[in-house]
């Protein structure tokens, strides 16, 4: 099989990560942060390792500015539920997933004011088109690192230096770019990063992390037993327990951190620079057959390991199946859970065909995939 499917979950993980996960459900599988006995102080410890793998990968010197979640959508309802309030303006864009546009349609109705910028054809939004969005209500501006549809990078340095000159809140959703594209947080200004753990990070599905930078507290979305303050009928106020309540996903966690680990393991800008190699010749190749539609920028320097196509006129979904049922390429097709997305790269009726490459992807699948794309072309 070969799996390009890496924007749903990536597949392969590596060894360390399926023995860590054993690992910890074998040896140290009781509940951190709650018993003092030794068991519970492993499965805490590995709790605190997983933040110390975050610090270092993103540059953060708190290991309890992260925060764990169940997913980037839990992270993402966390920032926005916690932080926005009635009469307040959120600006976001035409290229969101509905982990976005769906919590912000929910605060619309309790009484927050919600403006979505159109973004280019190419999936790219303008600066300046958020600039000029901003009032004087606007609390915070929420953008996707990459497009999950089509992989197209955003501006964030630009929207982030926008947002910070005027004290405006600034949330990504890095769920396409995490563990891919190297990001410092001491120099990129952002306020708050939602996190998969089980995309570009290589960590198991059911966990996520939310990066709140010093400064910004939003509100609790739940709340519960922590194994703190056991005394008290109050939630904590001090992170990470404000945030984390109930039973941690211990093995997933450490999971993650074994994923993170793997990744600093090795040379993240050639890792990044091999995905990109892979997305040129796979767009290059289809570039030259008469018949295939391409989606997002062509320029591989503002793109992620997406590849989004149709193929001739077929369904996108029947072309997925086609390349599973006949060869054995895993893909995505149809709609991709980013309704505006598609409405603002006209995809809404027929979908995509969505090709994304991960680091364990080679060449020689790459030319697999367009021989088959000129395969279902013919048929
Ligand atoms: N959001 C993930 C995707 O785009 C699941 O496939």
């Amino acid at each position: 099989m070969v799996y390009v499917d890496n924007a749903a979950t990536t597949w392969p993980k590596p060894q360390p990560v399926l023995d860590a996960v054993y690992e910890c459900m074998k040896v140290y599988g009781a509940n951190p942060g709650r018993s003092g006995h030794k068991m519970a102080l492993d499965a805490a410890s590995i709790l605190l390792y997983t933040r110390e793998m975050l610090c270092s990968l993103f540059h953060v010197k708190d290991p309890f500015r992260f925060i764990f979640t169940f997913n980037c959508t839990d992270s993402l309802n966390l920032a926005i539920k916690g932080l926005l309030k009635p009469g307040q303006h959120v600006i976001t864009t035409s290229m969101e997933h509905n982990s976005v546009i769906r919590p912000l349609m929910r605060m619309e109705k309790q009484g927050v004011e919600v403006t979505i910028v159109k973004c280019h054809e190419t999936g790219r939004v303008d600066p300046d088109d958020i600039k000029k969005a901003i009032k004087s209500n606007t609390r915070m501006i929420i953008t996707t690192h990459a497009s999950n549809v089509t992989g197209t990078l955003m501006p964030v340095e630009e929207i982030g230096n926008i947002a910070r000159s005027l004290g405006i809140v600034y949330l990504i959703d890095a769920a396409q770019t995490a563990g891919l594209i190297p990001m410092d947080l001491t120099e990129l200004p952002v306020d708050l990063v939602a996190l998969p753990g089980h995309k570009g990070l290589l960590g198991p599905q059911g966990t996520g992390v939310l990066y709140i930078r010093g400064g910004i507290e939003p509100e609790t979305i739940r709340e519960g037993g922590t194994g703190s303050q056991s005394d008290s009928i109050y939630q904590p106020d001090f992170i990470p327990d404000k945030y984390e309540s109930g039973t941690m996903n211990t093995p997933g966690i450490a999971g993650l951190g074994a994923g993170i680990r793997y990744l600093q393991q090795q040379d993240q800008h050639k890792l990044h620079l091999r995905e990109k190699k892979l997305v040129k010749l796979f767009i290059e190749a289809l570039s030259q057959i008469e018949g295939i539609s391409l989606y997002g920028l062509a320029d591989d320097s503002f793109k992620t390991g997406i590849v989004s196509i149709n193929i001739g006129d077929k369904d996108s979904s029947v072309a997925a199946d086609i390349l599973d049922q006949k060869y054995g390429i895993a893909v995505r097709g149809g709609l991709h859970c980013s309704p505006l997305a598609h409405q603002t790269i006209k995809t809404e009726k027929k979908g995509v065909v969505r090709f994304s490459f991960g680091i364990f992807n080679t060449m020689e699948e790459v030319k697999y995939c367009v021989k088959a794309v000129r395969e279902i072309l013919r048929m």
